[in-house]
C-alpha cells in the first residue's frame, strides 16, 4: 500500500514505521490516523513481523493532534465524529510497538508514544501536554496514561501548566525507558526489537498482553491472568525449546509454537 504520511520499511522481523508529514512536524491527522493503523495491523497480520518501531523526524516525533484540522469544528462534529476515538484501535495492536522519539512529542504526539508498548527517547526528546495553552485539555490519553507513568503531581504539572520535560525528567519519573544519544536512537530502537523478535512470539504476544492488564484490573485478578497465560505457555513447543536450550547450555531455536 503506497502511504503519503508515513514510511514503511521492514528489517527483518522488525517493522520500522516513520511519521512523515515533515511541515507540520508529523501533527496527527486523520490521514496519518488512518495509516499508521493499516501499517500496524498490516504488520500485526503478517507472520513474518514480531514487533514494530514507530519514529518520527530529528525535530519531532509528533507536534500533535492537526490543529489547523481540528480548529473550525464544533462540538457536534466532535461528538458525532467521535473524534480520536479511531486511537484506540491502535492500543489493540497485539504485538509490540517501541516509540523512539527524538524532539517534539507534545499533545497527541506525547500521548501515541505513550500508546506504544515503551519509549525510547534521544538525548533531544522533549514531551508535554500544552493542550491547555490551546483552550483544551488532552483528548487522547493524556490526562490518564500521563498520570499512570508519572503520578498524579507530575501529570498535573504538565497537564495544568503546559510545560515541556526533557528526557533526562522523563527518564527520572518512569515516562521513558531509556534515553539515548540523538544519532543512535532509530538503531537503538531497532536492536531492541530485534531482541524481542528472537524471542517466541505467542511468549512477546502474552507478555504484553499481562503487562497491559496491570493497567486495567485489580492486583489480584492480575496475578491470576499472569499465573493462567503463564501456564498456558507450556502448551508451546517454544517453552520446551527454550528450557531444554538452558539446560544443554546452546541458544534457543525458537519457532513461533
Ligand atoms: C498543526 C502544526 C502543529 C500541530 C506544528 N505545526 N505543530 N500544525 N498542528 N499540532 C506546524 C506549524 O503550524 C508550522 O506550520 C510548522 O508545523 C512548523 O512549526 P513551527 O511552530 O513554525 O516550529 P517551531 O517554531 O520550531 O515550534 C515547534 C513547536 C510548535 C514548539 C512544536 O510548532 C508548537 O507549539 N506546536 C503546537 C504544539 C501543540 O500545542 N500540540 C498540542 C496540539 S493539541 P507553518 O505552515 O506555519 O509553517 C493535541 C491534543 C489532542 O494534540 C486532543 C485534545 C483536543
Amino acid at each position: 500500500m503506497a502511504y503519503e504520511t508515513i514510511t514503511v520499511e521492514t528489517r527483518g522481523r522488525v517493522g520500522l514505521i516513520t511519521l512523515n508529514r515533515p511541515k507540520a512536524l508529523n501533527a496527527l491527522n486523520g490521514q496519518v490516523l488512518s495509516e499508521l493503523l493499516a501499517a500496524t495491523k498490516a504488520y500485526d497480520a503478517d507472520p513474518e513481523i514480531s514487533a514494530m518501531v514507530l519514529t518520527g523526524s530529528e525535530k519531532a516525533f509528533a507536534a500533535g493532534a492537526d490543529i489547523k484540522e481540528m480548529q473550525s469544528k464544533s462540538y457536534l462534529d466532535m461528538y458525532l465524529g467521535d473524534l480520536f476515538s479511531g486511537w484506540e484501535e491502535f492500543t489493540r495492536i497485539r504485538k509490540p510497538i517501541i516509540a523512539a522519539v527524538a524532539g517534539y512529542a507534545l499533545g497527541g504526539g506525547c500521548e501515541l508514544a505513550m500508546m506504544c508498548d515503551f519509549i525510547i527517547a534521544a538525548d533531544t526528546a522533549k514531551f508535554g501536554q500544552p493542550e491547555i495553552t490551546l483552550g483544551v485539555i488532552p483528548g487522547m490519553g493524556g490526562s490518564q496514561r500521563l498520570t499512570r507513568f508519572v503520578g498524579k503531581s507530575k501529570a498535573m504539572d504538565m497537564c495544568l501548566t503546559g510545560r515541556m520535560m526533557d528526557a533526562a525528567e522523563a527518564e527520572r519519573c518512569g515516562l521513558v525507558s531509556r534515553v539515548v544519544p540523538a544519532g543512535e536512537l532509530v538503531d537503538e530502537a531497532l536492536k531492541a526489537a530485534e531482541k524481542i523478535a528472537s524471542f517466541s512470539l505467542p511468549a512477546v504476544m502474552m507478555a504484553k498482553e499481562a503487562v497491559n492488564r496491570s493497567y486495567e484490573t485489580t492486583l489480584a485478578e492480575g496475578l491470576r491472568f499472569e499465573r493462567r497465560v503463564f501456564h498456558s505457555l507450556f502448551a508451546f513447543e517454544d517453552q520446551k525449546e527454550g528450557m531444554a536450550a538452558f539446560s544443554e547450555k546452546r541458544k534457543p531455536d525458537f519457532r513461533n509454537r
